[in-house]
């Protein structure tokens, strides 16, 4: 009686179970290389995690999966496969995975990069569109923008009159920290000489340091508790002495009786409103300073040292730039980039061949799924590779040599804003860089204004180099970083009484 109770229970698990085994048997095993007992592949991943992962792929196919210490990490390089995860199944991707380090000051729970996709994170997105990147509010910003411009020519042209070379990265990452503060809270950050504004600079370098270095707490959570190499308790110090810094901003705006047209002062009627915390407020300021200072700066960094190494490009984009500001004018003003395709092909190259994030990350909500045929594991971290993208032979012809003109072909209309998954310097979907429209003002005019009004020459020990000795060695941090800093000495092309 039980018995034939049970049976139809019975038969139906029976036809459950086989009906699963077939499936999986359908789905091949996710391919990837071998992982040791409990590092797994962490050694594979080597110094550049973005050239070893690429070197991977050659063999295990556009999507391996790896075991990193605790993590499943699946690798996706194919522009398909990207957008496979990052428009096609967006929704079941909806976060990154929270490093030890972003957990200082719980800076996780408030960030908009690191919140899961919801209703605190949609705000803040629509806060960052509206009261930040929108045209009409980044033209408000266009001036103070503008003198951050003059004071970075009158840098380089007091380091030509003094014979003294210009260090690019330092000069352009003071530059868009002052593009950022300003346009932020339209206040300088950052100076090119020595003085007070120093130590603000070094925190937010401080910061960035800590947050791009290699952590095995991230890989191994439970040894996470002891902090073993002391980057959660630094980005804590960082962060502490930047939120102290905001905190004296956000005071002094209150005080004061004028109004100011920048995002800040939204901010804060809208904490009036009580729909934001001044916390909410403070960890939104560190995400955009951390998440758009060093990837800008170190963009115009790449491009002015492609231009170095191509000497003919250079002449190329200066004769563009001449035609369209002529001797006299000394700044691109930003409503001008627009008349330059060819400085915009210089740009879109450089994000080919350096884009800033190697890679663009997602964690899986939770659910297995089936990505290509291959099984996504549950709680899978997603690195989709754009480095490796922008190199592949099988998408760019001499994919290693830098030419900016595959831009100009009329076969190849391409832009960076995550339509083309070929090339998707800003990522793709609704985690798109929502700073990118200020990102592209602000790279186009500085390096404009650099190449507009000065000739440039790379030496070491006072030597003049060849293009083709100017260094291209990368460095793997936050974002992928110049090894050795751009030294170059400028020549000034015009006789103009300053800028
Ligand atoms: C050349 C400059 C820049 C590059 C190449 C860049 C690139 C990126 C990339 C690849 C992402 C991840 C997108 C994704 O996951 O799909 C991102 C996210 C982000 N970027 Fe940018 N970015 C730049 C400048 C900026 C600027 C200037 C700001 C703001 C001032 C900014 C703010 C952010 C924020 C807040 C996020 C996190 C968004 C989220 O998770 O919802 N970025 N950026």
């Amino acid at each position: 009686m039980e018995f034939t109770y049970f049976l139809p229970l019975i038969s139906l698990c029976i036809t459950f179970s086989c009906f699963n085994l077939l499936r999986r048997r359908r789905r091949s095993p996710t391919p990837g290389p071998y992982p040791f007992p409990i590092i797994g592949n962490i050694h594979q991943l080597g110094p550049k995690p973005h050239q070893s992962l690429t070197s991977l792929s050659k063999i295990h196919g556009p999507l391996m999966h790896l075991k990193l210490g605790t993590i499943h990490a699946v690798i996706i390089s194919s522009p398909e496969l990207a957008r496979e995860i990052l428009q096609r199944h967006d929704q079941s991707f909806p976060g990154r995975m929270a490093t030890a380090a972003t957990k200082a000051l719980r800076h996780h729970l408030f960030s908009v990069a690191c919140l899961p996709a919801g209703s605190q994170w949609r705000l803040l997105r629509r806060l960052c569109r509206e009261e930040m990147f929108s045209p009409p509010r980044l033209d408000a910003g266009r001036k103070l923008r503008r003198r951050n411009l003059q004071k970075l020519l009158g840098y380089v042209e007091k380091c030509c009159d003094d014979r003294k070379s210009v260090d690019v990265n330092e000069a352009a990452f003071v530059t868009s920290l002052n593009l950022i503060s300003n346009t932020l809270f339209s206040v300088d950050f950052a100076d090119y000489g020595e003085g007070s504004s120093q130590e603000l600079k070094g925190i937010v370098h401080g910061l960035m340091r800590v947050l791009g270095s290699f952590n095995v707490a991230d890989y191994f959570p439970i040894v996470g508790v002891f902090d073993p190499q002391g980057i959660e308790r630094d980005a804590g110090r960082y962060m502490g002495r930047l939120m102290a810094v905001f905190d004296g901003i956000i005071d002094r705006r209150k005080e004061s009786p004028e109004k100011k047209d920048d995002l800040l002062e939204a901010l804060l009627s809208r904490e009036k409103e009580s729909e934001l915390s001044r916390d909410d407020i403070k960890h939104l300021l560190l995400d955009l300073f951390v998440a758009g200072t060093e990837t800008t700066s170190g963009t115009v960094e790449w491009i002015m040292t492609e231009l170095m190494r191509n000497p003919c490009i250079l002449s190329k984009a200066n004769s563009e730039l001449q035609s369209i500001l002529g001797q006299n004018k000394a700044l691109l003003e930003e409503s001008d980039i627009s008349k330059l395709p060819y400085l915009q092909a210089v740009v879109k190259e450089t994000f080919r061949l350096h884009p800033p994030g190697a890679f663009i990350s997602r964690q899986k909500d939770g659910d297995e799924a089936e990505i290509g045929g291959h099984v996504v594991p549950g709680n899978a971290v997603v690195l989709v590779n754009i480095w490796g993208i922008g190199r592949d032979s099988r998408i760019w012809g001499n994919p290693d040599e830098f030419e900016p003109e595959r831009f100009l072909n009329e076969n190849i209309v391409m832009d960076v804003k995550g339509q083309d998954f070929e090339l998707i310097p800003f990522g793709a979907g609704r985690r798109i860089c929502p700073g990118q429209a200020l990102a592209h003002r602000m790279v186009h005019v500085m390096v404009g204004a650099l190449v507009h009004n000065f000739d440039w020459k790379v030496e070491n020990d006072g030597m003049k180099l060849n293009g083709e000795e100017v260094d291209v060695s990368e460095k793997f941090g936050l974002s992928l970083q110049k090894a050795l800093p751009l030294k170059a000495m400028p020549i000034k092309l015009y006789d103009r009484e300053g800028y």
